[in-house]
């Protein structure tokens, strides 16, 4: 059994394509061979409803096993674990309950490592080569609880003046929550939703290169109707449709994050 890695997706600015990145990353290192969990840590469900229609991603979350009752609950990690359609990923659900998340953790024991220690034995017994943690787009407990348990960060980011400007904020909460996880590596930012009908792409990019103290993905993630169409099929897009723009550019990630960590 090899050493798991641990890596989330994480900005606090709002639709800059953590979740898409989350499960076509996901998909990419299991068609590559890799065991591949991939974690919901957010009320939107868009995690889980890239590998599970409505229907099912409804009763995932009323039921007992998902990152909520994880979280509040004690719910143990093997217990919320669901199968997927796809070989090598599973997917742990996420709970629409997860709004009230914040004031839940507030009153508990080392409130921002629960997730740590709730995927503890599971790094250990070393069942899956990756956990990818998909995180809201909010920097409180729930996102100390994410970083805490990650090996790694990726910050998603898309190609626009405030996307940027969000930046720092994230920055500054790494370091805080360093405090508590070391070794929490910013992997790098991955350019998405990239629109190159527009030059701002490139002084986006020009821009990061500049800040000089963070590795930038070599492929952005271009705008891509089939993206859409796959979310609306419940599937990744590298599983729905493999011969898309996007998915070659999510498999090349992938095969990036495969030589990084
Ligand atoms: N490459 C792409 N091409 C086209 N549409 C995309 C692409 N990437 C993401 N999108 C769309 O952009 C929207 C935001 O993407 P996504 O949900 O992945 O972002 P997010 O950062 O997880 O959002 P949130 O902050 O709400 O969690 C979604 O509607 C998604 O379908
Ligand atoms: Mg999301």
């Amino acid at each position: 059994m090899g050493n798991t890695k641990i890596i989330a997706f994480a900005n606090n600015k709002g639709g800059s394509g953590k979740s898409t990145s989350c499960s076509c990353i996901a998909a990419a290192l299991s068609k590559r061979g890799k065991r591949v969990l991939a974690v919901d840590g957010d009320m939107q469900l868009n995690l889980t409803l890239s590998f599970f229609s409505e229907e099912k991603a409804f009763e995932f979350a009323k039921s007992d096993f998902n990152t909520y009752t994880l979280l509040t609950r004690n719910a143990h990690v093997k217990s919320c674990i669901r199968r997927t359609e796809f070989e090598n990923v599973d997917v742990l659900p996420s709970s629409t309950l997860m709004s009230g998340v914040e004031y839940e953790l507030f009153s508990k024991w080392q409130r921002e490592t629960i997730m740590r220690r709730a995927f503890e034995d599971l790094r250990k017994s070393g069942e899956y080569d990756y956990i990818l943690l998909d995180a809201p787009p909010t920097l409180g407990c729930l996102v100390m609880n994410v970083l805490a348990c990650a090996d790694y960060l990726i910050i998603p980011l898309e190609a626009s003046p405030w996307g940027l400007f969000g930046l720092a904020n994230m920055f500054d909460f790494v370091e805080t929550v360093k405090g508590i996880n070391p070794a929490l590596e910013v992997l790098g930012v991955l350019v998405t939703k990239v629109d190159t009908r527009k030059n701002y792409f490139k002084q986006t990019i020009e821009a990061l290169e500049n800040l000089g103290n963070v590795h930038v993905f070599k492929e952005v993630i271009r705008l891509d109707s089939a993206v859409e169409w796959a979310q609306d099929n419940s599937k990744p897009v590298v599983f729905y449709k493999p011969s898309s723009r996007a998915s070659k550019e999510f498999e090349s990630v992938a095969e990036e994050i495969m030589d990084l960590v």
